[in-house]
């Protein structure tokens, strides 16, 4: 029997939540305070067998940065099959329409975190990041000096607005960090300070320079944890000066838990001697609309060129066929046309897209075929930039 696909309304939010518990856990009821399908800034997608609510997927209103410049995206969360309907197809009947909804809505890369990779790598994303924690003896940090300039206090309410363009600064200098913006992130100044134990600012001579978001667990003996969610800084003082308050709680709070990017200058200032990975969440990306994408993002200055390319798309066929990606002055644009030189994989495209891979390896792997090394050394150097690095989980 054919499935109804429609989007999910306040009456599904029970299924839903059923659904969604089945596969992931979680008790019975939606506990309260957590926001009902649909919330604003989602669009979650139904599919539906005699009525019955079978599967289900979740565009998130999203931007993400690359290039420097803020890309419109579509986060996917809250992709579950019912159990007896696994393995049937409906993975693709459902991210299909959803794919086409976000583009319509403006969409033009989608972002998630795979409990599996292997249907959505088949669907054309790619994996090209790692959200990581870092675990660390705190006395790792006991060398760091506080700068004379920069003094650490408590967030006030007033600072919400320097620390919110403090991490806009910061995140946006890397490749697939999330913009904490749109209605998905609208709250009141007030909320924002309230989710965590504590937040620190670096205060400099010309206002807030950085800030660290902690959370303590544990007792005080050798499994006292500090868990350090944000630790955002645009100055290397404000950084010194944050690891130096994180420094303190080695007496009491042995064990520091960090969720670092991996072009943290952290890693290049702190003695992170001991450092251990403590959990490793893959991202993966996929272009939704490929024109647009190229358009949204910023290139490598100083790269100047084109290349051909044939791309693959059956999930998001408005993608498929000859483009050709053009770059200048820290510029692209992707037009239809073209010999079609460098054969493109969706994956594939979204890898280099992140600057995740470079052409030489995609095409060991099987995922891009013809050019030539100058097609290969265009694209590398146009697409160069930080290591992906995507903090938030959703
Ligand atoms: C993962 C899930 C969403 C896939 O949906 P689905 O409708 O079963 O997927 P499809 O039928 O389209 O399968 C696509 C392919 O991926 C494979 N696949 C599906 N689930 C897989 C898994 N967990 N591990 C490896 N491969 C898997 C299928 O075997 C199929 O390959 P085939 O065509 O060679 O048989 C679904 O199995 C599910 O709800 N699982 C539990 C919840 C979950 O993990 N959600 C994902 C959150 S990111």
């Amino acid at each position: 029997m054919a499935l109804e696909l429609r989007p999910l309304t306040e009456a599904d939010d029970a299924a839903s939540w059923q659904l969604g518990r089945v596969a992931f856990g979680g008790p019975p009821e939606r506990p309260a305070g957590r926001r009902p399908t649909p919330a604003p800034g989602e669009h979650a997608l139904g599919a539906f067998d005699g009525g019955r609510l079978v599967g289900t997927a979740v565009d998130l209103e999203h931007t993400y940065y690359y290039g420097g410049r803020a890309v419109a995206g579509s986060g996917v969360a809250g992709v579950a099959i019912a159990p007896e309907f696994r393995g049937g197809g409906i993975l693709r009947d459902l991210l299909g329409p959803l794919m086409a909804r976000a583009r319509d809505r403006g969409a033009a890369i989608s972002a998630l975190f795979p409990t599996t990779a292997v249907p959505y790598r088949r669907l054309g994303w790619e994996l090209t990041g790692v959200l990581r924690w870092t675990s660390l003896p705190t006395a790792a940090l006991a060398g760091e000096r506080r700068p004379a300039q920069v003094r650490v206090r408590p967030a006030e309410q007033t600072d919400v607005p320097a620390v919110l363009e403090c991490y806009r600064t910061w995140a946006e200098e890397g490749t697939g960090m999330l913009g904490r913006v749109g209605a998905l992130f609208d709250r009141e100044p007030a909320d924002l300070l309230t989710g965590h134990d504590g937040y620190s600012v670096a205060d400099g001579p010309d206002g807030i320079e950085g800030y660290a978001s902690w959370d303590r667990d544990g007792g005080y003996d050798a499994g006292g944890v500090l868990a350090v969610p944000d630790l955002v800084a645009t100055t290397p003082r404000a950084l010194t000066a944050l690891l130096a308050m994180l420094a303190t709680w080695r007496s009491v709070a042995p064990i520091l838990h960090l969720r670092l990017r991996p072009d943290d200058p952290a890693w290049l200032l702190a003695g992170l001697a001991g450092a251990t990975t403590l959990s490793e969440q893959p991202w993966m990306l996929r272009l939704i609309d490929a024109p647009a994408a190229v358009a949204a993002r910023g290139w490598s200055a100083g790269v100047d060129g084109n290349v051909d390319l044939e791309l693959v798309d059956d999930l998001c066929p408005w993608n498929a066929g000859p483009h050709q990606l053009a770059v200048k002055a820290g510029a692209g644009t992707l037009s239809p046309g073209g010999s079609g030189s460098v054969r493109v994989e969706p994956g594939a495209l979204a890898a280099l897209y992140a600057g995740a891979t470079t052409p030489a390896v995609l095409r060991r792997a099987g995922l891009l075929a013809g050019g030539d090394p100058d097609t290969d050394a265009f694209l590398t150097a146009a697409l160069a930039g930080p290591p992906p690095g995507l903090l938030d989980y959703f």
